[in-house]
This record gives structure tokens, sequence and C-alpha cells, in this order.
């Protein structure tokens, strides 16, 4: 079981610097716009994975006129106490210290305390280009699987040399058949890797977001979801061959795992084109969700939960589902923010757990 029991914060966005306890698993955090809610969930974040979700730069944290920041978190992994905290410096060096000892690389660190946070903006995930479906689905199987990791640098790594090789045949008029071979040969074996993997998670993760949606929405809305890749419709090596003379010509490889997708169909139709707000945004919850969900499995522990600002545009019967499914079916630590504090406490009385109203006001 994993607990987050208090934080401070020290120059950090719009806290000066503030302390906060948490005393029940289910934290509700209101104040109106500009208060700091958002801010505070990123910083709960920032201590998971060293990084601001919103993808600020660590200037952009740095409470406007101060140098330096250090956010620190006090937590309780089955039972053991754990003190996390980051600091950054004046000189911009940034420190993560775990119980005393400095991490060496952040990326030891990624996956110890885990953190899912669902916010608005998100829904560029349904909306957005396939980019940010990779980007998500690659983004959880790095932490499922460090191996998988490293495959995608190598591929990615592999792609842009072929990409230039490419580039270079064009420009004088000449191919290095020798490199391309080897290129090639590194290319199938990263990418049937990559696929193989992509293909048998999919299996099990997509229909689990299916099963989630379905209990948030009520209903099943005609949904199907997908995996999508070339690669499904024949072998790599000899789709490779095949568009070598469109490759040429187009000077960058047309086949692989870089053009993997996940698609979003209701009644057949493209998810994006169709669904109304609600129906995204439940979407939405349900594919972070699954990852969540997912990664509980994999720990052993309810990561953190962090929903920002999910009452909006969502109705209450989906609301209801949605944190009935989180809050009572499990014992995961839940941190929800709203601006309106009686909204907020209805909705958590209505679930019958404990919970905790964390006031914000302008000027903290
Ligand atoms: N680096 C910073 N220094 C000082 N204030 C900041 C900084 N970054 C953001 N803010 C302030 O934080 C406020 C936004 O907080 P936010 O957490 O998004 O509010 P909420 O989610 O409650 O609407 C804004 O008023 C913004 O000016
Ligand atoms: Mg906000």
């Amino acid at each position: 079981m994993l607990r987050l029991n208090a934080i401070s914060l020290l120059q950090f966005r719009n806290y000066l610097q503030r302390e906060f306890r948490f005393t029940e698993r289910i934290v509700g955090i209101c104040g109106s716009n500009g208060a700091g809610k958002t801010n505070l969930l990123d910083a709960i974040y920032y201590l998971s994975f060293s990084k601001s979700y919103l993808g600020r730069s660590d200037s952009q944290n740095v409470h406007h006129g101060s140098a330096g920041m250090r956010l620190e978190g006090t937590y309780e992994l089955d039972g053991e106490p754990q003190q996390l905290s980051c600091v950054l410096r004046e000189n911009n060096r940034k420190e993560l210290t775990l119980n005393g000892s400095e991490y060496k690389k952040f990326s030891d660190h990624i996956g110890r305390l885990p953190a899912v946070m669902i916010a608005p903006d998100d829904v560029i995930l349904i909306s957005g280009g396939s980019e940010e479906r990779r980007k998500f689905l690659d983004t959880l199987l790095s932490q499922l699987n460090k191996t998988y990791l490293h495959w995608l640098i190598d591929y990615n790594k592999l792609l842009l040399q072929r990409n230039s090789l490419l580039k270079r045949a064009a420009e004088y008029g000449q191919l290095d058949e020798a490199l391309l071979q080897v290129l090639n040969d590194q290319l199938l074996e990263k990418g049937n890797s990559i696929f193989r993997e992509r293909k048998q998670f999919l299996t099990a993760f997509l229909a689990r977001t299916g099963e989630i949606y379905r209990n948030i929405a009520g209903k099943d809305d005609g949904l199907s979801l997908a995996y999508d890749s070339q690669l499904l419709h024949g072998d790599f090596s000899a789709q490779l061959r095949g568009s070598r003379q469109k490759d040429l010509q187009l000077q960058r490889t047309t086949v692989g795992i870089h053009r993997d997708d996940l698609q979003f169909l209701m009644d057949m139709v493209p998810f994006k084109s169709e669904a109304s707000q609600g129906q995204r945004k439940s979407l939405l919850f349900a594919l972070k969700l699954a990852e969540w969900e997912t990664l509980r499995e994999k720990k052993g522990f309810s990561p953190i939960l962090l929903l920002d600002d999910v009452f909006e545009k969502l109705d209450e019967q989906r609301m209801f589902q949605l944190l009935n499914r989180v809050c009572s079916e499990t014992d995961a630590q839940v941190f929800i923010t709203d601006t309106h504090e009686e909204r907020l406490r209805k909705q958590l009385e209505d679930l019958g757990a404990g919970f905790q109203i964390v006031e914000l006001t302008i000027n903290n």
C-alpha cells in the first residue's frame, strides 16, 4: 500500500512555502481558479517522475522571483516510511534523494512511488495525432518492461540513421548498399520485438479499457478498440523489401512500428469525428484507469491517482461510476480537485469512504 502523508513545497510555482498533511485516503482539493489546485497535483506528480506533468520546464516551475525550489514528500510504502526530496539548486542542478541517498539516474526512480494523472488536456490522446497514442503506449510499456524501453531507444536511433542514409543516397545519387543491409537487419530485429510486445500487451489492455468504458458510460456505445500496425498485414521484412523504391523516393522509412496507432471506433466510424465530449472523456478515463490498473497489478499496490478537474463536462452518473471504481473498490490514495466545494463534498460523501477536504485560497 502506498500513501503520501505529507508534502512540502518551497518556491514551487505559486507556492512560496507551504506544507500539506494528508490524513485520509481520499483527498478533495478545492479552491477558485488560479488558487493552485493543479500545481499541487503536479507537485505530487513531480515527486514520482522528477518532472512536471504539464511539460513545463524547471525555470517555469520555480516561483517567479525566486531562485531554486524544493519539494519534499513523506510517504509510506507497505508499512515502511519513505522520505523523498527533490531539490533544484540555484545553478539549476537537480537532486533527487530517497531516504537520504541521492539517485545517480532519475530513471531508477520511475515506478518506485508510481502515480497516474488524469487532466482535462489529456483528451488530446483521443483527438490528437497518432504520436500521442504511441507516446501513451510507450510510457506505459516502458514502466512495465525496461527491455522494451531499450528496444525503443535502439529502434528510433536506427530509424534516424536509415532515414539519413536515404537522404544521402538521393543527394549523391549513390546508395551504400552494405550499410542499408546492416540497418535493415537491426531495424527488423528491434521492430519485431516491439511489435510482438505491443500486440500481446494490447490484447488484454484494450479489452480492459472497453470494460471500464462500459462501466463509466453505463452502455456500450458501439465502441471498438484495436491495435493498428502495418505489421499486422504482413511480415516486416517482406514489407521493408517491398517499400525500397518508395523509401528511396521519399527519403524516409515508410513501414515499421513508428507508424503504429490505436484505433478507436464508435459504431464503425472514428471516435474523434463522432463522439460527444462526454464520450471522449469517458474513453480518456477508461484508457487512464486501465493504465492505473495495469500498473497496480504489476506493482502489487495501487499507484496514487491524481484527478484534475474531472467533474467538468462529465455528468454526475458517469462521475459517480468513475469515483466508485477507484475510491470504493480499491485501497488507492486519490487526490481530486474541483472549483465547487459543495459538489465535491457531496460526491465524496455519496461514496461512503473517509475523505478530507483541502481548501486553497489565492495567495497561499
Ligand atoms: N512559476 C510561478 N511562479 C508564481 N506563480 C505561478 C508560477 N507558475 C504558475 N503560477 C501561478 O499559479 C496559478 C495557477 O495555479 P493552478 O494550480 O493552475 O490553479 P488552479 O488549478 O487552482 O486553477 C496562476 O495564477 C499562476 O500565475
Ligand atoms: Mg487547475
